[in-house]
């Protein structure tokens, strides 16, 4: 499901991509504010699917004193980020790595590890079972993964039955799946963490969404 979707960011264009982010009330960074005190201490904080360098900016601009490691596989945005950000890769405060984020590998393990925006509802439900464990294999003793999606699909997503989400635009389809709210709760027992934390939210644009904080320790 994930590998199909890549067509759509690479044709996406940049204020497009803005343009949703201001739809959905995202643009805001209201869930950075939201999650930063879970995650403002970390060491090591890795971001799945940077896009055009939002939840990055974010990070700089509440000062985040922690090394960004930031997957994207698109090279168009990869280029976009090089650019946006040259001084702090240049200063190796962040690193960028273009490759397919599902299952990957960095040297040491993370004490957070980001998946905003709706990204995860991006895997089938098999593949976010999995990588679910695999980031929490990669995460330190205190770590903890952030999961942000919808809670209605509303405006840009249209339901297609069967908790998948088809989303359609005049460059391309992205095709989603929804886990319900027992289903993340059995990932995370599966993949080892002990407890689950969930903030529901009101964006800017008043629309209804969840983060949910998987915790390996109390
Ligand atoms: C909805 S955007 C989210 C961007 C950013 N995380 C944010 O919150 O603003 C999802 C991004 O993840 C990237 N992406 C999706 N699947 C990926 C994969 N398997 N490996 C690397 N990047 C991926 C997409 O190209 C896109 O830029």
């Amino acid at each position: 499901m994930n590998d199909k979707n890549i067509e759509f960011y690479k044709k996406i264009n940049l204020d497009k991509f803005k343009e949703f982010a201001r739809l959905i009330g995202l643009d805001t960074k209201i869930d950075i504010d939201l999650i930063y005190p879970y995650i403002q201490s970390a060491k090591i904080l890795v971001e799945l699917g940077a896009g055009y360098g939002r939840v990055i900016s974010a990070l700089l601009e509440r000062n985040f004193q922690g090394q960004v490691i930031a997957f994207e596989r698109v090279s168009e945005l990869v280029n976009y980020l090089k650019d946006q950000f040259s001084h702090e890769l240049l200063s190796k405060k962040i690193t960028l790595i273009e490759a397919d984020f599902k299952n990957f590998s960095i040297t040491q393990q993370a004490d957070v590890v980001l998946w905003l925006w709706s990204g995860f509802l991006e895997l089938s439900e098999k593949e976010q079972r999995e990588n679910v464990k695999h980031i929490c294999n990669n995460l330190t003793e205190n770590g903890v993964l952030v999961i942000e999606i919808p809670i209605e699909v509303k405006h840009i997503g249209e339901q297609a039955g069967n908790q998948i989400i088809r989303v359609e635009t005049e460059w391309g389809t992205i095709e989603a799946y929804m886990p319900r709210y027992d289903e993340l709760l059995d990932y995370a027992k599966y993949a080892g963490f002990v407890e689950v934390e969930r903030k529901d939210y009101l964006t800017a644009t008043s629309l209804k969404r969840t983060i949910y904080i998987f915790k390996k320790c109390l």
